[in-house]
C-alpha cells in the first residue's frame, strides 16, 4: 500500500516534469517572430503597385512588399529627414516583439512603415469602438464601377448614360492617356483628361489619394 503510494507520487512528479518541458518548448515556439509570409502579404515589384505614397521594398524575408505612411503607428513621426536613416524610429515595442518585417524608413521626407497586422487601439475610447482595424498597406486591386441609366438594358435607339468610375490607385493600372471607351473591339471615345494631370512630382502629391 505504502509502496503503491510512493510510485504514484513519483509518477505525478514525472508527469509534472514532462508538462513543464512541453510548456517550455511551446512557449519558445510562440516567441518566434511572425513575418509577412505568415500573413501572406502580397509581393510587389514596383512602387506604383502599392497604395498611394507606398513603396515596394524587401522586408525581413527578402521579398519585396509594400510599405506605406498610413500604416505607421504613433511611435513613428510623420515627417522625417532623408539624410538620417533612423529618423523614423521603430514601430514600437509591441510590434517589434511580435513581428519581423522591416524598419520604418524615410521616403521623400515622409516616414513609411511595414504593414499593420493588429487592430489599433483607440486612444480616447469611443463607446462601441474599442479599436480601429489595421490600415491595409498592400498592393492595390483595380476597381471599376459601372452604372447605366435609366437601366442596364434599353431598347435600340433609346438614350442611355454610362457612368464609369475607375480607381487610379494603383497608378500602374491606368494608362497615361487616361481611360477610353471600347465597343466591339473598336476605340469609340478617347479620354478627354488624364488622371495624372493633377499630379506633380512634389513630395505631397505622392501621398495624396487621387
Ligand atoms: C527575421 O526573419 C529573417 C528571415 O526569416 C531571419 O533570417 C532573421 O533572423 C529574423 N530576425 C529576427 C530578429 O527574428
Ligand atoms: C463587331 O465586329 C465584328 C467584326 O469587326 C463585326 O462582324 C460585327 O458585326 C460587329 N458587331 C456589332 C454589333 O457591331
Amino acid at each position: 500500500m505504502i509502496k503503491a503510494r510512493w510510485y504514484f507520487k513519483k509518477l505525478r512528479l514525472l508527469l509534472l516534469f514532462i508538462l513543464i518541458i512541453f510548456g517550455f518548448v511551446e512557449g519558445n515556439n510562440n516567441q518566434l517572430l511572425k513575418t509577412s509570409d505568415d500573413f501572406e502579404t502580397p509581393i510587389c515589384e514596383r512602387d506604383t503597385q502599392c497604395v498611394v505614397g507606398g513603396v515596394c521594398r524587401p522586408d525581413a524575408t527578402g521579398k519585396k512588399r509594400c510599405m506605406c505612411s498610413s500604416s505607421c503607428l504613433m511611435t513613428v513621426p510623420v515627417k522625417c529627414v532623408q539624410s538620417n536613416p533612423v529618423s523614423c524610429l521603430t514601430m514600437g515595442e509591441n510590434y517589434v516583439s511580435k513581428y519581423n518585417t522591416s524598419l520604418p524608413y524615410c521616403h521623400h521626407n515622409r516616414c513609411v512603415c511595414p504593414p499593420l497586422y493588429d487592430p489599433v487601439p483607440v486612444k480616447s475610447p469611443t463607446p462601441g469602438v474599442p479599436f480601429i482595424p489595421p490600415f491595409k498597406c498592400d498592393k492595390r486591386e483595380l476597381q471599376i464601377m459601372l452604372a447605366i441609366s435609366p437601366a442596364d438594358a434599353v431598347y435600340k435607339g433609346t438614350e442611355a448614360t454610362f457612368y464609369c468610375c475607375v480607381n487610379v490607385d494603383p497608378r500602374d493600372y491606368i494608362p497615361e492617356e487616361g481611360v477610353y471607351f471600347v465597343q466591339n473591339g473598336t476605340r469609340r471615345r478617347e479620354a478627354s483628361t488624364t488622371p495624372y494631370q493633377l499630379f506633380t512630382t512634389t513630395d505631397d502629391s505622392l501621398f495624396t489619394v487621387p
